[in-house]
C-alpha cells in the first residue's frame, strides 16, 4: 500500500466499515462469505487484467465504470477513483469489495435507474438487515428492510453492464426473469442463492433461520439444479441422428452474459468400437459482440452491438441435433452430452496475462470448464 494512500482508505472504511471488524462477531457469516466469488470482486486475476483492458481501451475513460459494482463503496467517493485502480494493480487485498457493509448499509434501491442504483446511508451506525428481533450489540444498530429478502437487492449490480454504446434490453444479464415460474411462485433471488438454513447469526447468539452466504452460483451445489439433459437416438441404416434436449431450470438467462466470455458450451461426442471418438460437436450458448471497428470482442466494455445471441432464456428447452454415420464393426456405441460453463476466452495477450497474474498460472480455475450435467447412453446398433 502507497503511504499517502492510507488516509484516503481510512476514510473510506469509517464510511464502510471493512469486513474483518464485522467478523469479530459473525464468524458464520464471514467465513462462508470469505469463500464466494464475492470476496474476490476486485481480486480475481481475470477483474484485475480486464480492468487494465478497459483503462487502456479507447473508451476507458470513466474509472469508476467497473467499481460501480464491484467495489460499490467507491460510488460515494469518486474523488478517489485511482486508490481503488492503485489497490487492484498492486494486487493489494486489504480493500474490501462486495463485502459486508457494501450491502447491509443500503437503503434503497432505486428501481427506475438502469441499471438500478443503490441509496447508501453514510454515517449512521444502523446496518439493515432481514431481522425484525436482532438482538442487540454494542458495535452497531439493527434494523429490518424487506429489501434485503427481495430481488431488488440484487438487480442493481445483476440487471445490466454499460457497453461501449447502448445496448438496451438486448445486453439485459437475466432476461425476462421476472415472467419466470420460479418467480411467479415467489422466489426472490435468495431463495436459491441465499438458502436458508439454520445457525447462529452472531457469535454464541441462539440458532435461527439464516441465509448461506456462500452465494451458490457457478461454484456449489445449485449447479445441478441448473439444467437437465434428454437424449434421443435415431438410427436410420448408416445414418444416426440424435436430438438432445437441453432443459434449462434457471429463472434467468443462462449464462448471464457478463463479463462477455461467459459462456455454456453444449460438448455431444459419439464413441464407437474401443470407445473410440467417431464424432464430435458442439453448441455454445453466450453472445457475440462487435467493438465500434466491427470486428469481434470479449469484452461487453468494447461493445456497440449484439452480432449473435444464443443464451438459453429463462427455463427454455432448446432442441439439438446432431447427425453422423453410424457407427460400424460395433454392436454398441455410447452417445455422451455434456453441459459445461466455458473457460475464460479472448485475445492471447490478454489470456497470457491472466495466467501470469494469478498465483496458480494456468491451473487458475477460469481456465477450467466446469461440469453442470452429464448424460451417457448406450445405443444397440440393430443389424
Ligand atoms: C454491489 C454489487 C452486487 C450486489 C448488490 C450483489 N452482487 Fe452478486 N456479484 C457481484 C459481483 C461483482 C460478482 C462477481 C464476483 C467475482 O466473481 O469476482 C457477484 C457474484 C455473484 C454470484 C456468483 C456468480 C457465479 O458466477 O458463480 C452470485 C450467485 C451472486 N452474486 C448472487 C447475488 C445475490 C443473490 C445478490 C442479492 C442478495 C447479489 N448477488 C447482490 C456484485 C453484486
Ligand atoms: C452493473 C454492475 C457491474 C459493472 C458496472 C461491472 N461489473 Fe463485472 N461483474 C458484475 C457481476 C454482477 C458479476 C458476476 C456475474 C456472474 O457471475 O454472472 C461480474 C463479474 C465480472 C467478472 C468475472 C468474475 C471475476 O472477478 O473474474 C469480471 C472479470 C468482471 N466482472 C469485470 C468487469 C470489468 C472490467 C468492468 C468494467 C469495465 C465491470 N466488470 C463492470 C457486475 C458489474
Ligand atoms: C460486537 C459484535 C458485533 C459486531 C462487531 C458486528 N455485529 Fe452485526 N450483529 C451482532 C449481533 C449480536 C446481532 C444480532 C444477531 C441475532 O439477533 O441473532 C447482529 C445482527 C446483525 C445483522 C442483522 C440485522 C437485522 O436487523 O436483520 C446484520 C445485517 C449485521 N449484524 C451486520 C453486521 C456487519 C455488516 C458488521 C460489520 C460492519 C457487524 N454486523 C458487526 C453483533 C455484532
Ligand atoms: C451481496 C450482498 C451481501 C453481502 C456481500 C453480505 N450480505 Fe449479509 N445478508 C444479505 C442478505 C440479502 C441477507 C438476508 C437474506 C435473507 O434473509 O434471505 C443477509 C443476511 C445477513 C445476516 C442475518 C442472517 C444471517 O445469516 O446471519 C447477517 C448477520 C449478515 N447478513 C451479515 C453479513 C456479514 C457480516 C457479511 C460480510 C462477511 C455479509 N452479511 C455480506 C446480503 C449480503
Ligand atoms: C429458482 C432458483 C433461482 C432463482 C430464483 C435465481 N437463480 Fe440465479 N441461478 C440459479 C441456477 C440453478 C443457476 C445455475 C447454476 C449455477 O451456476 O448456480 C443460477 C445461476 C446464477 C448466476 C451465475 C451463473 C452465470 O451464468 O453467471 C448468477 C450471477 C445468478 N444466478 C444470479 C441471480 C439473480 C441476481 C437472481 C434474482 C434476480 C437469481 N439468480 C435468481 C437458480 C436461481
Amino acid at each position: 500500500m502507497l503511504a499517502q494512500d492510507v488516509k484516503p482508505q481510512a476514510l473510506i472504511e469509517k464510511a464502510f466499515p471493512h469486513s474483518n471488524k464485522c467478523k469479530r462477531c459473525h464468524e458464520r457469516v464471514f467465513e462462508e462469505w470469505e469463500t464466494s466469488p464475492l470476496s474476490k470482486s476486485i481480486h480475481s486475476p481475470a477483474f484485475r487484467v480486464s480492468l487494465d483492458a478497459y483503462l487502456n481501451s479507447p473508451g476507458g475513460k470513466d474509472k469508476m465504470l467497473c467499481f460501480r459494482c464491484h467495489a460499490p463503496q467507491s460510488r460515494e467517493f469518486p474523488d478517489h477513483a485511482q486508490l481503488f485502480v492503485d489497490h487492484v494493480r498492486s494486487g493489494d487485498p486489504s480493500l474490501d469489495g462486495v463485502a459486508c457493509s457494501q450491502c447491509h448499509l443500503i437503503k434503497q434501491v432505486d428501481r427506475a435507474k438502469h441499471p438500478p442504483e443503490p441509496k447508501y446511508e453514510i454515517g449512521s451506525k444502523t446496518l439493515y438487515g432481514p431481522y425484525k428481533d436482532a438482538v442487540q450489540n454494542l458495535a452497531h444498530q439493527s434494523m429490518d428492510l424487506e429489501l434485503f429478502q427481495k430481488s431488488d437487492l440484487c438487480l442493481n449490480c445483476h440487471q445490466s453492464v454499460p457497453s461501449a454504446a447502448n445496448l438496451g434490453k438486448a445486453n439485459d444479464l437475466l432476461g425476462n426473469w421476472d415472467r419466470s415460474h420460479a418467480v411467479k411462485s415467489g422466489k426472490e433471488c435468495q431463495y436459491c442463492h441465499m438458502p436458508e438454513q439454520v445457525g447462529e447469526s452472531a457469535n454464541g447468539e441462539k440458532k435461527r433461520k439464516v441465509a448461506n452466504h456462500t452465494f451458490p452460483g457457478r461454484v456449489g451445489t445449485l449447479r445441478q439444479d441448473a439444467a437437465k439433459l434428454d437424449v434421443q437416438t435415431k438410427i436410420d441404416g448408416n445414418k444416426t441422428t440424435v436430438t438432445v434436449k437441453v432443459q434449462s431450470l434457471v429463472p434467468h438467462n443462462l449464462p448471464a452474459t457478463h463479463p462477455a466470455w461467459a459462456t455454456v458450451v453444449l460438448n455431444f461426442e459419439v464413441k464407437g468400437k474401443n470407445l473410440k471418438t467417431v464424432f464430435a460437436d458442439s453448441r455454445v450458448y453466450g453472445r457475440t459482440y462487435a467493438d465500434a471497428k466491427g470486428q469481434k470482442t470479449v469484452f461487453d466494455f468494447e461493445a456497440v452491438k449484439v452480432l449473435d445471441d444464443t443464451v438459453l432464456k429463462p427455463e427454455e428447452t432448446r432442441l439439438e441435433t446432431f447427425s453422423f454415420p453410424t457407427p460400424q464393426d460395433t454392436k454398441t456405441f455410447d452417445v455422451e452430452a455434456v453441459l459445461n460453463y466455458g473457460p475464460i476466452s479472448g485475445p492471447a495477450p490478454f489470456l497470457e496475462r491472466v495466467e501470469a497474474v494469478s498465483s496458480r498460472g494456468s491451473q487458475d480455475p477460469v481456465f477450467q470448464p466446469i461440469e453442470i450435467v452429464r448424460r451417457t447412453d448406450n445405443v444397440p446398433v440393430n443389424k
